[in-house]
């Protein structure tokens, strides 16, 4: 079983940018998270982050025929990429889409996720726990 997590624009900067809204944990820091989570699961993870849409596109792309599963947070693409909706409905891997705090109680303008079209679940607000949730469904429900 593989997964992708898939990080879009400005995502590296966590722990810097705007810790009200995303919290004091870096990037690394979720890096180190996500793969011990993964370690002690049993499950093959693969992470990437990109601050360029095309880039986005190619990884989803990439993982046609090698990843299970795939968790994104498309980051700001999320309000506006129709190539990243269009990407993942393109390799029909199941897809969740996660975001570290709660869009829906934030601007007008991140109330829309054209990528949510694609995704079997989404998860928010929940910090970079939202990943493993996001994981953690994913995995099961490779098992049915
Ligand atoms: C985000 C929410 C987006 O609106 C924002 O542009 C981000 C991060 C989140 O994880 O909460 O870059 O996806």
């Amino acid at each position: 079983m593989k997964i992708l997590v898939i990080n879009g624009p400005n995502l590296n900067m966590l722990g810097i940018r705007e810790p009200d809204h995303y919290g004091k944990e870096t990037y690394a820091d979720l890096l180190a998270k996500i793969q011990n989570h993964c370690q002690a699961k049993g499950i093959e993870v693969e992470v990437y982050q990109s601050n360029h849409e095309g880039d986005l596109v190619d990884a989803i792309q990439k993982a046609y025929g090698t990843a299970d599963g795939i968790v994104i947070n498309p980051g700001a693409y999320t309000h506006t990429s129709i190539a990243i909706l269009d990407a993942v409905k393109s390799v029909s891997i199941p897809t969740v889409e996660v975001h570290i705090s709660k869009v829906e109680e934030r601007e007008d303008f991140r109330q829309i996720s054209y990528v949510r079209l694609a995704c079997v679940k989404t998860i928010t607000g929940h910090g970079t726990d939202g990943y493993l949730e996001a994981i953690d469904y994913l995995a099961e429900g490779m098992k049915k």
